[in-house]
Parts: structure tokens; sequence; C-alpha cells
């Protein structure tokens, strides 16, 4: 993308530096506009290396050419504002057109993300916070500030939030909000049941799937429960709840009561099938543990949603096998009254916790091979599917 990154006259600017060359690893044409006050701060010649552009002064009174306001603000895809100081944020929210900088945002109609950094007190300010109201109401968003140590030493909320952050609310900037007000129950990860306090019955899934379904999700609008099994790496991002359960029967707990508000059911964890028929209160030991450890079934979560719900939410499984996967993913569409079964196969390097899969998207109108391999590309597809379904079931035109 061809961004402008706009750096305003505070100690962050030093950061900025940092956002600038992430934004650029991250094959983005960056533009950095500087104010005044920010050139005392960091020096120009510092932006114009690692952008490979030379840097936007505040100054407009010389011609400029291809940096000329007009051209910038056609050129720009977005515009990135780090640190969006006080005086800064006045100054856009008052329409003033006094510099490279605020007059290329005036002229500019794409996504504007602002990154606050200034003292708790200034950020408190009911005219600061009137400007960041008017702002707003202007489509501008917002990352930060954060709470932590200012510049004054003192801590407070007005730091600037980290560059990791501000790419992130870059990316969710320009993600369209095509999930909004659709409300999304995700499960992830492994379920563990125990044979006696130390001693467990589980698999190697690392929750990766329905952790990358559910920040697809969330950054796409959604609201999003994660409803995990152990050791599960939590996803980030807006309008993400997350909850935890240990076993087979604690998920099935979890999964209905939030299931009644959801409008689709992604069932992604590996859910474990059995369970030891007894659970020892204290640990056993090697000489009194019998050699043969009865087994008893676990209840099937998504069958039990299926069960519930078919026809009424957009209900969505995964099929994991080391051979026949799409047969099988068939055969579970059907047993679990399921919209869509996602067949993928695991094998020793394939599948659990990689970030690869060959997967196969099975519904009743038939299979169709996703393409890629990769598992983000995977829950984008599962996304795209549940937005349809969820159209649809809404609309009543399902059977
Ligand atoms: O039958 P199988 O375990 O292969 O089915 C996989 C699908 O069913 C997955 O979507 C998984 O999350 C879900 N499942 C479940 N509860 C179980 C077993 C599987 O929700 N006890």
């Amino acid at each position: 993308m061809r961004l402008v990154l706009g750096v305003s006259g505070g100690i962050a600017a030093y950061k900025a530096c940092e956002l600038a060359s992430r934004l650029v690893r991250d094959s983005h044409e960056v533009q950095v506009l500087m104010t005044a006050g920010a050139a005392r701060f960091v020096a120009p010649l510092t932006f114009s290396a690692l952008t490979h552009r030379p840097v936007g002064m505040a100054t407009t009174d010389e011609p400029m050419g291809p940096l000329s306001h007009v051209a910038l603000a056609r050129w720009a895809q977005g515009v990135v504002i780090a640190p969006a100081t006080a005086n800064l944020l006045a100054r856009l929210a008052s329409g003033a057109a006094d510099d490279l900088l605020t007059l290329v945002v005036l002229g500019f109609r794409g996504p504007v993300l602002l990154a606050p950094a200034m003292e708790a007190e200034m950020w408190s300010h009911p005219r600061t916070q009137a400007n960041v109201q008017r702002l707003s109401g202007d489509g501008v968003r917002w990352v930060g500030p954060e709470f932590g140590r200012l510049a004054s030493g003192s801590a407070g909320l007005g730091r600037m939030a980290e560059p990791e952050q501000i790419m992130r609310a870059w990316d969710w900037a320009t993600t369209p909000q095509d999930l909004l007000g659709v409300r999304v129950l995700i499960t992830a990860g492994p379920t563990w049941e125990h044979f006696d306090p130390v001693r467990i019955l589980t698999n190697p899934a690392t929750g990766s799937m329905g952790v990358l379904l559910a920040e697809e999700a969330s950054r796409r609008g959604a609201e999003v429960v994660l409803v995990h099994g152990p050791r599960v790496t939590l996803p980030s991002g807006p309008s993400i709840r997350t909850r935890s359960a240990i076993s087979a029967r604690d998920m099935l707990t979890a999964v209905l009561e939030e299931s009644g508000a959801a409008d689709a059911v992604i069932g992604a964890a590996a859910v474990s099938d059995f369970r030891p028929a007894e659970r020892l209160v204290a640990k056993a030991h090697k000489e009194d543990v019998a050699h043969e450890w009865a087994m008893a079934p676990n209840p099937d979560v998504l069958a039990e949603v299926g069960r519930r719900f078919a026809g009424r939410k957009v209900l969505v499984g995964f099929a994991a096998e080391t051979d026949d996967a799409v047969a099988s993913a068939q055969k579970k569409l059907m047993a679990k009254h399921l919209d869509l079964v996602v067949a993928n196969e695991v094998g020793d390097s394939r599948g659990f916790g990689s970030d690869e899969h060959r997967a196969w998207m099975v519904t009743p109108a038939g299979t169709v091979s996703l393409a890629g391999g990769h598992k983000a590309a995977t829950a984008k597809a599962v996304l795209d599917f549940v937005k349809e379904q969820v159209q649809i079931v809404r609309g009543g035109s399902r059977p």
C-alpha cells in the first residue's frame, strides 16, 4: 500500500522510525511527512534512509514537485500519524492547513489512523477530547494512547501505542468490516482427560486453526467467543471473549451456554473422543496401576450443537484424518448436521501445530479444494462461507 506516515513533535517520534522500518519491510511504500516540531526530535535523514524517499517537511512555500500536497493526497492510499500530538489533533480537528502534513490530510479521503502521544493531563483535557470526538466523527481511527511512562517521567494515559500495535491497528482499519454484527462461537485446541491428578489423555493440537479463525473474524468485525482447551496461545483482537475448558465435558458445558446467542458455531477443537472411565483422586503409583484402563465415550460437542441448532445457525466442523479426509468429512457433514466440514490431512509433519495444511471445503453442494494450504487462507475461506450462510439464515430462505 502507498502510505503517508505523518510524524509530529513528541519524544515518541523516535518510535516512528521503527514503525517506518516495519511498514517498509511489510512491502508498503512509505512517504514520511514531518512537522517542524518532529524534526527537532528526529533527523529527517533517519526517515529518508529507512524509507528510501525524501522526507516531506513542514514548510510549503517552496516548489516541491512530487511532494506537493495535492500530488501526495492523490498518491496516498492511507495516512498513519504517529505520534499525533495534542497540537496536531487540534489543528486537524479545526481543519487547519498550515503545513504539508495538515494540507495532505485535508485533501485525503481514504483511511486515516492516529496514534496519539502526550501527557495524561493533555489527553484527558476536555478540549483534546472534543477534538478526538470531532475527528472520530470524520471517520478517523485511533490506536492508543496507552497507560505507561510518559515524557515527564510520571505514569499515565498518554503513551503512544507500540509500533507492532500500530501495524495491527492499521491492518484492522483497512479490513472491510463484512462480519459486523455477526456472532461467532469457535472451539479450539486439545482437551485434557485426566487419569489421575498428574496424567492425562490428550493430543498434539495447539489450537492454531481456531485462534486464526477468531482473529480473522474479529478483524472483519464479528463478535467472537473462543472456547479453548489447555495451553492454547490466546488470540488478540477487538471483540474476542475467551473461555477456557479442560475436558470434553467442560467444553460441552461452555459451548452449550454460549451457543444460544451465536449466529455460527465453528468446531475447530480436537476434542478427545474418550476419557478414562475412572479418574483417581490421588496419583496412581506404578505398582498399583492396573494394566488396562477402561475408557468411556466423550460427548461430541459439535454433534450436540448440530442436534439442537441445525438449520437455525451456521455450523462448521473440521475433519482431520491421516487418509480419506474428504470421504470422512462427507460422513461427518451428514452425521453431525453441519453446513460445512473442512477436511484436512494430518500426519507426522503436517496439520497439528503447523501453519500449513492441505484442506478441502466439503458442503452439501459439493467439495472444493482450498488452494494455498495456509491455515490463514482456510480461516478466510471458512468465514466467507459463514458470512454468506448467516445472510441466508437471517433472510429466512434456508430450507
Ligand atoms: O469426529 P471427529 O472428531 O473427527 O469430528 C471432528 C469435528 O467434530 C471437529 O469439528 C471437532 O471440533 C468436533 N468434535 C467435537 N466433539 C467431539 C469430537 C469432535 O466437537 N467429541
